[in-house]
């Protein structure tokens, strides 16, 4: 029996989603709840050790099969090590990013198709999903990614794609919410960093206690 809640929070390069995590994080305990906050790539041991793998080297070190393969692996040892045993534990679990960050980077931008990469994640999570998925978004943020590509900031592998892929990434997170609209909710990343929380809040209102 599982009694806490996952929400994942999700979105592009530069929306702000490191602080909205810690704000809502907040939030939540605020209210009663015990949180645990986690982060993909990563979040368990063997995860985290993938996460190096994806994020560090050249960005021809891994084919796009292989880099979705990665993924996956990581979020089944998370899901398994870190995710379930706190949900047991009664305890809501926020990820910085989870599967739907892969159907959006590895599937839409990547080339490999929304569906394939569900169907990795099928395999190895027993397609176990998020009870909300969050997606921060600016719109026009593409702009703010150009002038960080070009200032050669987001130096990791993923981070550091051109323009017309994180445009692409924007394009998976908008099919997602409309294909699961239930689960996965845009949100309006614009304003000052409360009104934004008070968003993510609102949007998590039928979860809360
Ligand atoms: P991270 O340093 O955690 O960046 P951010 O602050 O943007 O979350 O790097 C994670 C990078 O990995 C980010 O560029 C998004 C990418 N990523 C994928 O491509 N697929 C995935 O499934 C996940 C979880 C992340």
């Amino acid at each position: 029996m599982m009694t806490g809640r996952f929400i994942s929070l999700e979105g592009g390069e530069g929306v702000g989603k490191s602080t909205q995590l810690a704000a809502l994080a907040e939030a939540l305990e605020g209210r009663g709840v015990e949180v645990l906050v986690t982060r993909e790539p990563g979040g368990s041991k063997g995860a985290e050790a993938i996460r190096s793998l994806l994020l560090e080297g050249e960005e021809g070190r891994w084919n796009p099969r292989a880099e979705a393969l990665l993924f996956a692996a990581a979020r089944s040892d998370h899901v398994e090590k870190t995710i379930k045993p706190a949900l047991r534990a009664g305890k809501w679990v926020l990820s910085d990013r989870f599967l739907d960050s892969s159907l959006a980077y590895q599937g839409e931008a990547g080339g490999l198709g929304i569906d394939r990469v569900r169907d990795l994640h099928r395999f190895g999570s027993e397609d176990f999903l998020p009870d909300r998925t969050l997606v921060l978004r600016l719109e026009g943020g593409e702009g703010a990614a150009r002038a960080r590509h070009r200032d050669g900031e987001e130096g990791d592998r993923i981070g550091s794609r051109p323009p017309s892929y994180h445009a692409a990434v924007d394009k998976g997170f908008k099919a997602m919410a409309e294909a699961e609209p239930g689960r996965v909710r845009l949100i309006d990343a614009s304003g000052n960093a409360a009104t934004v929380t008070a968003r993510l809040l609102y949007a998590l209102g039928d979860l809360l206690p």
